[in-house]
């Protein structure tokens, strides 16, 4: 159901890329990683979820309660609560038709995309569900607080019945919320940080309300937890990605894993993976320099006809992982302008065999040019086949985190930007880095400017 292949990095097979020998020699070390992996322990909360269906039971059940009056939902939140989501409803449901929900996603804190959906839904008809693990994220708190005002100004006392919340179970100002205001909650486990959050409360809650089966995801994960976790690097996908990625990156300059899709459905998983890749590897290390390989996603064939050449003929630094799909919507094309010499060879062909062959097409020509590329391939985009991707794309996150010997579960580089901004918002506690910002803005010089 699911598989990687790895002919295009294997120095045999292409003259390119690394040796059976390189892969073999991280074995050890691999092993060890896995072995604390299962052990589990702090932030490795994410590791057993799947083995846990009580939350994605609890999903179902409230999904399944809520009245049929509820056409939409917003899932107000960011970073690793909504690109989870996110991916999930795009893979299994239908772009147009559903079935479910129709779905919203505010996913930042531009007003354009904020006032443009709030504006068009109505309350009465619209289930507000906020997600963050923190419970402190600014874009969050006042996509929140917009909706929460918006639906408090039509239902009155009502407004409460269209809130759910999904947040750390004890900690937070949104679980505090919470409690006071008596709204719904799913809790995500304490051990289980924003990225790796995917199949916990964050994924199986918007999930079961656009009808997509919360269980498979979980069953999905179920099914490979045991070969992701094998300490044998040679019969473990999740570590073999890694291992690949990581040998690429640190002794062949392979530096940039630009993530290819070749299915529109799954799209949005290369940028769940750019976020847990980048936010997760990208970091200053106890000794030695920076870590980090620096994450791309693309769409082919879109992007065929953007990335490619830059990738075939550009700085010999990148390693392009695809993902694909096995089985598609039957599309045939008709047999018409058949004198056509553009045209008529594609008459009676089937979509799927045309993008396959593009896919095909793309990975030899990168082999020739000397890019060396690995495929990840499952059979469609269903919430069982999702589960497993998102679980093995985890598992290779944090083997290759231990690998960069980084700590994949922080990200400190990030906090400075937000506690900069909670100055320049007045938030109490930050007057001394609104200062700051004030003093880098002084410091501009206008003649670097040049306004037309
Ligand atoms: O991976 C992470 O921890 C981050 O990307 C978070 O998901 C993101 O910052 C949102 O955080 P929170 O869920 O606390 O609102």
């Amino acid at each position: 159901m699911l598989a990687i292949d790895l002919n295009s990095s294997i120095a045999q097979a292409t003259g390119h890329g690394i040796s059976r020998e390189d892969i073999a020699s991280t074995g050890g070390r691999i092993a060890g990683i896995l072995a604390d992996l299962r052990a589990g322990g702090r932030w490795k909360g994410w590791v057993d979820l799947p083995l846990d269906t009580e939350q994605a039971e609890a999903a179902a059940r409230f999904a399944s309660g809520l009245p049929r009056e509820i056409t939409d939902a917003v899932i107000l939140g960011i970073g690793g609560s909504s690109l989870g989501p996110l991916a999930i409803h795009h893979a299994a449901r239908h772009p147009f038709l559903g079935p479910g929900r129709r779905m919203h996603f505010l996913d930042n804190s531009d007003p354009d995309t904020v006032g443009a959906i709030l504006e068009t839904l109505d309350p009465a008809a619209t289930l507000f569900v906020a997600i963050t693990k923190s419970g402190s994220t600014a874009e969050t708190a006042s996509q929140l607080m917009i909706a929460w005002d918006r639906a408090e100004r039509g239902l009155g006392a009502r407004a409460r019945d269209h809130f759910v919340f999904v947040t750390d179970p004890e900690r937070g100002d949104l679980r505090r919320l919470a409690r006071s205001l008596d709204v719904p909650s799913f809790p995500v486990p304490t051990e289980v940080g924003g990225r790796f959050s995917v199949l916990s409360a964050v994924g199986l809650v918007p999930a079961a309300i656009a009808g997509v089966d919360p269980l498979a995801l979980l069953e999905g994960a179920r099914r490979v937890r045991r070969a992701c976790l094998e300490s044998d690097i040679l019969e473990n996908p999740a570590a073999l990605l890694a291992a690949v990625a990581w040998l690429l990156d640190t002794r062949h300059d392979r530096h940039v894993h630009v993530v290819l899709t070749y299915s529109d459905r799954l799209a949005p998983v290369g940028a769940w993976f750019r976020q847990i890749w980048a936010e997760s590897l990208g970091k200053r290390r106890a000794s030695g320099p920076p870590a980090g390989p620096t994450p791309v996603d693309a769409r082919g064939a879109t992007d065929q006809h953007s990335l490619l050449q830059l990738l075939v003929q550009g700085p010999p630094d990148k390693l392009v992982i695809f993902l694909d799909v096995r089985s598609r919507r039957a599309v045939t094309v008709p047999r018409i302008f058949e004198d056509l010499p553009s045209f008529g060879y594609l008459g009676g062909q089937r979509l799927a065999d045309l993008i396959a062959s593009q896919r095909r097409a793309t990975e030899m020509s990168l082999a020739l040019a000397g890019t060396p590329s690995m495929s990840l391939t499952v059979d469609d985009a269903s919430p069982g086949s999702l589960g497993a991707l998102f679980y093995l794309l985890e598992v290779s996150t944090a083997v290759a985190g231990s690998l960069y010997e980084v700590n994949p579960y922080d990200q400190p580089g990030v906090e400075e930007g937000k506690e900069l901004a909670c100055g320049l918002l007045g938030r109490k506690g930050f007057e001394a880095r609104r200062t700051e910002v004030e003093r880098f803005d002084a410091a501009r010089r206008p003649d670097l400017v040049i306004r037309i």
